[in-house]
C-alpha cells in the first residue's frame, strides 16, 4: 500500500484492503473531498492520524473491531434519534396554537411609498404605505381584467372580487404575505427609484411574476394574488396580524 493511501487516513486503509462491498461504500462516504472530518448518521469517523475517536488507536492496522465500533455507533445514533422523536414532537406547538399566532406592529415610521417587511408565522409580511397615485392606479383596474379575480383576503368571504377596495382595510395601507403564489419566492418591491416590472407593485425574479400596487398578479406564472392575512387596526398606526 502506497504513501497516498496512508495519508488518507486509517479507515481508508482498512476499507481499501477489504473485499466486503459495504466497507468500501463506507470509504466513499468517509473520504469525499468535503473536509477533514466526516459524519455518518451522527457518528464521527476517524479520518486523520490524530483523530482516533472510533478507530483503534493502538493497533498499527485497523481491525474488524474498528468497523464494528463504527457500525454500532451509527446504529445507536439512529436508534436514539428515532426513540427521541416522539418526545421532541410532543414539545412542538399544536396546529391550533400555531394558527393563533399573531403579531402587532407599529407602522408609524413608514413613509408614503415605502414598504417594511415583518416576519409573521415564518413568512415575510409586506406592509406598504401606498401613495395616492398608487391607490388610484390600483382602483382603475376592474377585476375582470385580472388573471385572478378573487380578493384572496382572509378578512372577507372566499368569493369577494379582487377590487382594490377588497384588498385593504384602509386604502393607504396594504398588508400582504410576501410569498409569491407561484413557487414561494419573495418578490421584490417596486419603487420610483428602483422600478420592478411594469405594474408598480412587486416583481418576483424567480420566474418573472409581476404584481400591481394592490398585490394582485398581473403577469407571469403566479396563479393567485398575494394573500391578505387576517388583520385589524388596533390604533391609527398599529396593526394586529393573525
Ligand atoms: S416563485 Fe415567483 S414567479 Fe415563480
Amino acid at each position: 500500500m502506497g504513501p497516498a493511501h496512508k495519508s488518507a487516513g486509517r479507515l481508508k486503509i482498512y476499507a481499501a484492503s477489504c473485499r466486503n462491498p459495504l466497507h468500501n461504500r463506507l470509504s466513499i462516504l468517509a473520504f469525499s473531498s468535503y473536509g477533514p472530518r466526516y459524519f455518518i448518521a451522527g457518528a464521527r469517523l476517524a479520518t486523520t492520524d490524530e483523530d482516533t475517536t472510533l478507530a483503534n488507536a493502538t493497533s498499527p492496522e485497523p481491525t474488524r473491531r474498528d468497523f464494528l465500533y463504527i457500525a454500532t455507533g451509527a446504529a445507536a445514533t439512529v436508534g436514539v434519534g428515532l426513540a427521541a422523536w416522539p418526545f421532541v414532537d410532543q414539545m412542538n406547538p399544536t396546529s391550533a396554537v400555531l394558527a393563533m399566532a399573531s403579531i402587532e406592529v407599529d407602522v408609524s415610521a413608514i413613509r408614503p411609498g415605502q414598504q417594511v417587511i415583518f416576519k409573521w408565522r415564518g413568512h415575510p409580511l409586506f406592509v406598504r404605505r401606498r401613495t395616492a397615485k398608487e391607490v388610484a392606479e390600483a382602483r382603475a383596474v376592474p377585476p375582470s381584467d385580472l388573471p385572478d379575480g378573487l380578493a384572496r383576503n382572509a378578512n372577507l368571504t372566499d368569493t369577494a372580487p379582487a377590487t382594490d377596495a377588497n384588498r385593504t382595510i384602509k386604502p393607504e395601507w396594504l398588508v400582504v404575505v410576501g410569498v409569491c403564489t407561484h413557487l414561494g419566492c419573495t418578490p421584490t418591491v417596486s419603487t420610483p427609484q428602483s422600478p420592478q416590472g411594469s405594474y408598480g407593485g412587486w416583481l418576483c425574479h424567480c420566474h418573472g411574476s409581476e404584481y400591481d400596487t394592490a398585490g394582485r398578479i398581473r403577469k407571469g406564472p403566479a396563479p393567485q394574488n398575494l394573500a391578505v392575512p387576517p388583520y385589524a387596526f388596533t390604533g391609527p398606526t398599529k396593526i394586529k396580524i393573525g
